[in-house]
């Protein structure tokens, strides 16, 4: 049993705490929940994501730790390593493969949208400047959608910050700022939620997000709560896998992963209950949804909060600093299957993986201006891409990650990892889960999808 990866390790039991939280906490908690929990009509929606996350990604996180802390290698050639230990097929490493390909593609739109998070910071940073403020929040957002060069630059300036702090390694200066930056982002939140709840919408907030509307459930509302659960804990796509194969042989597993799951889900939580009392209180429809309702919506609290235009500006560049920190987990596996596979350095690789998915991303941005008419399957160019990565590829890795842990790997193996001392009722839930649970709802779900229903 190998105790160390050659990527380097976590220095501490906090140090991958903070940093799977980091690659967990982002764009998908405080734009994407809001957009499409609105989209999908509210209470059902909500009420489905969070059974996904009990019963689908709470186990699959549990099997990614246990598999990449096994492994010790990036999610290809520790597959390779954990199939050769019990003599499964070398298959197995195609969920590697899917893994960073998926990773790949969630990297080229993430890094755009995250990209509006810093144009947004920097008008804000302006205004404090003197410069002009956001007048018209609608008319703000079509202009940068509308520009492909603005676009592409903070897309580009982005996937330069994240392939920074990858080339430099797992290091110290990624812990500590996701260990100050996260508190302060969850105080910013936390003050939202104050001026939420002065609107006096917070009740309509809460009815919204959690009286469910049983007519709003549907397969397609099923798939999507489904790929939000993966999106939101970065899981299906070996990233967590990955920073497991970091992480010190003493720490324990289920109470490291619930940590991780429960913070999640809380950031994404609140940020819906801040965010919803505004959309109310300004007269727009909670149900109106769109990949722009955070940009739209929050400008016009923030020209009336005391010190909004302080406030926005922290918060969209906070926010970048969320996006960074999923960010890199989204490139770290491929960099390091490069470094383990190639004669690449870290720095090579890691700048081979930014360049492509800086191209990639491209097609996300002229999703929006000079593609605006292109529709895949009566979806723009980015939902395409997002719905195939987050909605489909998500649960398939997810599946094939359940099915490895919970049938191919021997019980001694995951027990181990898990927790030697585990009681035998926690050992057996875990492993119904991961056997006949997850998966069989995962099938459930995409059969769904293929109109099996
Ligand atoms: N979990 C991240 C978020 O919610 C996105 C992500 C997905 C990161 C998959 C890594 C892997 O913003
Ligand atoms: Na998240």
């Amino acid at each position: 049993m190998k105790t160390s990866s050659i990527h380097g390790m976590w220095s501490s039991r906090l140090a991958f705490v903070l940093a799977a939280t980091g690659s967990a906490v982002g764009l998908g908690n405080i734009w994407r929940f809001p957009y499409i929990t609105s989209e999908n009509g509210g209470g059902a929606f909500v009420l489905v994501y969070l059974i996904c996350i009990a019963l689908v990604g709470l186990p699959v996180m549990f099997s990614e730790i246990v598999i990449g802390r096994r492994g010790r290698m990036s999610p290809v050639n520790s597959m390779r390593e954990l199939a050769d230990d019990v003599g499964a097929s070398r298959a197995w490493m195609g969920l590697g493969f899917l893994g960073i390909l998926a990773g790949f593609l969630i990297l080229s739109f993430y890094s755009v949208v995250a990209g509006w998070t810093l144009h947004y910071g920097f008008l804000y940073l302006k205004e404090l400047f003197g410069g002009a403020g956001i007048t018209d929040p609608n008319a703000t957002f079509g202009a940068l959608l509308a520009n492909a060069g603005e676009l592409t630059f903070w897309h580009g300036v982005f996937m330069v910050m994240t392939v920074g702090v990858v080339a430099l390694g797992v290091e110290k200066g990624l812990e500590r700022a996701v260990g100050i930056l996260m508190p302060v982002l969850f105080v910013l939140l936390l003050i939202l939620l104050l001026y939420g709840v002065s609107t006096g919408h917070f009740m309509d907030a809460v009815a919204f997000m959690f009286k469910p509307d049983w007519s709003q459930v549907s397969g397609g509302m099923i798939v999507t709560a489904m790929g939000q659960a993966f999106f939101t804990l970065s899981l299906g796509m070996c990233a967590i896998m990955t920073y497991g194969a970091y992480l010190p042989s003493h720490v324990h597993v289920p109470k490291v992963g619930t940590a991780v799951a429960l913070s999640d889900t809380a950031v994404a939580l609140i940020a819906g209950l801040a965010i919803f009392p505004v959309i109310i209180a300004f007269g727009i429809d909670p149900g109106s949804g769109g990949a722009g309702l955070i940009f739209t919506s929050l400008p016009l609290a923030f020209a009336e909060m005391p010190f909004g235009i302080a406030y926005g500006m922290a918060f969209f560049l906070l926010l970048s600093v969320a996006a960074w920190t999923s960010a890199i987990s989204l490139m770290e596996p491929a960099v390091a299957y490069l470094v383990e596979s190639t004669n690449l350095s870290r720095k090579s690789a890691a700048l081979t993986v930014a360049v492509l998915g800086w191209l990639a991303g491209l097609a996300s941005v002229f999703s929006f201006n000079i593609w605006s008419e292109v529709s895949v399957g009566g979806k723009s160019v980015m939902d395409a891409i997002e719905f195939l990565a987050a909605d489909i590829m998500l649960p398939i890795g997810g599946l094939l990650t359940a099915i490895f842990a919970g049938w191919v790997l021997s019980k001694t193996i995951t027990r181990e990892e898990l927790d030697d001392k585990m009681h035998d009722w926690a050992f057996k839930g875990w492993l119904w889960l991961t056997r006949i649970v997850t998966p069989l709802l995962i099938l459930v779900v995409m059969a769904g999808i293929l109109g099996v229903f």
